[in-house]
Order: C-alpha cells, then structure tokens, then sequence
C-alpha cells in the first residue's frame, strides 16, 4: 500500500514565532495525501515513463501545479502568497535537515530584484548538490512536513518527492529531468529541486557541472555559495550570480523595469501589475486587503529548529 512508504517526518514549525508549536490538531498524513481520485489536472495524459508528469498540453490547467494535489489554479495574490509559504518552508526545512540549497534560473532573477519570487512565475527553481540528492533521497523522500506559520495558522503539510531516477546521471532521459519537488499538498504549487553534478567529460575540462535540464557552469559561478534572504528566509545564492543571470537571460533582465505585464517600482521596490488596462489578468485581492499580516512576520527560524 502506497501509504506505508510515507515517512512521516513530522515537524512542527512555527514561523516568525520564538517557540514551535507542537499539537495534536494535525490530521494523519494520509488525509492530505492523494486527497482525490481524480487527477484534475490532466496528468494522466503524459507517458507513463515520466515520474514528474506535465499537465498543461492536456488541461487549462497551469504545469506548475502538481495534478495529484491541486485541484485549482489559484488567483494571482494567492498564488503569489501560497509561493512564498511554499518557498520559506522549503528553505527553514533544508537548513534544519542540512541540505545545501541554493536559488536558480527565473528565482534568482526574482532574487536579483527584490528577494522575492517574481510575481508571475510559479516555475520556482533551486538546485542542490549530487550529495545532496542521494541524502535526500535515502532518507527524506516522500516525507510530509507540517508547517503552522502566522500567515498558515490553519497548518499546511508540504511533501518532499524525489524522482527515481535521479540516480541516472546522464542527459539521456528527457521525462526525468528534475530530480526533487517540494510540493504545497493543499495547492499542488512546487518547487523544482534539480542536482547539479559534476560532468566529468565535459570538453571544457575540469569544474563543469551539468544538470539533467541540459544546464551547465563552471563550478566556481556556483561557489562558495553567498549568504542572502529570500522571502524573508536566509538563503543561498551562487557566487557569480550576475554573471549567471546575464548568460541566462541577458543583461536587460536585470535591468527592464517593464516585464510580463508588471512595472517594477523603485520607490517600494516591488514588481506591481502594469496598469495599463489588460496587461496582466488580476485575480483574487491583495494580500494587505485580505490579511492584515505582513513581512515583518518573516523572521529566521529560531535556532536549534
Ligand atoms: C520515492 O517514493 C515514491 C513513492 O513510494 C517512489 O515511487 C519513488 O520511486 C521514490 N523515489 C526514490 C528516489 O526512491
Ligand atoms: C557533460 O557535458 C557534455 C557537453 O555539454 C554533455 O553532452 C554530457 O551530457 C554531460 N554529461 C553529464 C553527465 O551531464
């Protein structure tokens, strides 16, 4: 039975508060997994090969919500609020288990600007190490994470999953190539973890690392890693990072005010929706209008959690 792989290792954290807060208000692990059936998002048209299954060539549907969870695609407050639970839980989880984690691609461009995910990208990314992904693989897949925060009163389980194949380190297979999702069980929203390994046949020599995306640098753009904040949470951020951003996505990205129909504004250092009538389709209301929290929540985990 499906159910007796969980390791349920649970964990009781409460964001932004001095103690965590432990309970029996949980419900078992089971109730938040597979909590339906029927897999809305049309992942159940992709090849059987494929661990991490795409949902957008079948459905409305948006691919960055894992189909056996999400059940909606969320508004655009809530999804930018339901990212950044799911981005600070993803990081205190990984400093409290020890695994070197560090921003990449669209996420360190959101970095970049402001330290928060960019308003429209719910394509999240980070990368961890090749130790790192046999950790997690040997002892935290398929672990649920409990997470009690001031913006989270209710609770929210958040499920670490990490691809099979994982173990194969060649881009030879194009269905597997992210090696881990960190995944928002109530919303299905996730994060991709991808391992960066060392390619020891890369014609460039010696220090180049690959990913199974087809992603490769210098070892010395990634590291020593730099510590930073990121949604309120220390991070971690490669070394060369404004080289890495440039090559990936040039240099007017890290300088285009305008993008994707959102204006960055300098006065509040926010990415807002352009207000140009049908720039962008707004949903949902603004998290100042719907909670009275706010950043000054984002404490560091206390110590020792
Ligand atoms: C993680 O667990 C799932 C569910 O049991 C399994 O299908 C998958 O192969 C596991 N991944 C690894 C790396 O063992
Ligand atoms: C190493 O790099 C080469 C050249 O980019 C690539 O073809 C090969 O797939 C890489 N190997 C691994 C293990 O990533």
């Amino acid at each position: 039975m499906r159910l007796l792989f969980l390791l349920s290792a649970t964990l009781f954290v409460s964001l932004g508060a001095s103690v965590p807060v432990f309970g029996d208000s949980w419900s078992a692990p089971d109730s938040t997994w597979r909590k339906q059936t029927k897999d809305m998002s049309g992942r159940a048209g992709d090849p059987p090969d494929k661990y991490f299954r795409i949902t957008y060539r079948y459905s409305s549907f948006n691919s960055h919500y894992d189909g056996r969870f999400a059940e909606v695609e969320l508004g655009y407050y809530e999804q930018k609020q339901a990212l950044k639970n799911l981005m600070q839980t993803f990081l205190s989880t990984f400093r409290d288990i020890g695994v070197e984690t560090w921003l990449m691609h669209g996420t360190l461009l959101g970095w970049w600007w402001n330290k928060h995910i960019l308003p429209w990208d719910s394509d999240i990314d980070v990368q961890v190490t090749e130790p790192g992904i046999t950790f997690l693989a040997t002892y935290y897949n398929m672990s649920v994470f409990r997470y009690k925060t001031p913006r989270i009163s209710e609770g929210r389980a958040y499920m670490l999953d990490v691809n099979p194949h994982y173990s194969n380190r060649e881009q030879t297979d194009g269905l597997n190539k992210i090696d881990a999702r960190w995944i928002d069980t109530t919303s299905g929203l996730f994060i991709d973890i991808t391992a960066a390994r060392y390619n020891l046949t890369h014609p460039a020599g010696e220090g180049m690392m690959s990913c199974k995306d087809g992603h490769e640098f210098k070892d010395t753009h990634i590291f020593p890693l730099r510590d930073t904040i990121f949604e309120g949470m220390a991070a971690k951020i490669p070394s060369q990072y404004a080289d890495l951003l440039a090559k990936e996505y040039s240099t007017s990205a890290l300088t285009n005010t305008q993008y994707n129909g959102h204006v960055f504004k300098e006065e509040t250092m926010e990415w807002v929706p352009d207000p140009r009538p049908f720039m962008v389709q707004i949903t949902g209301q603004p998290e100042s209008v719907r909670t009275e929290d706010s950043d000054h929540h984002d404490t560091v985990l206390p110590e020792g959690l």
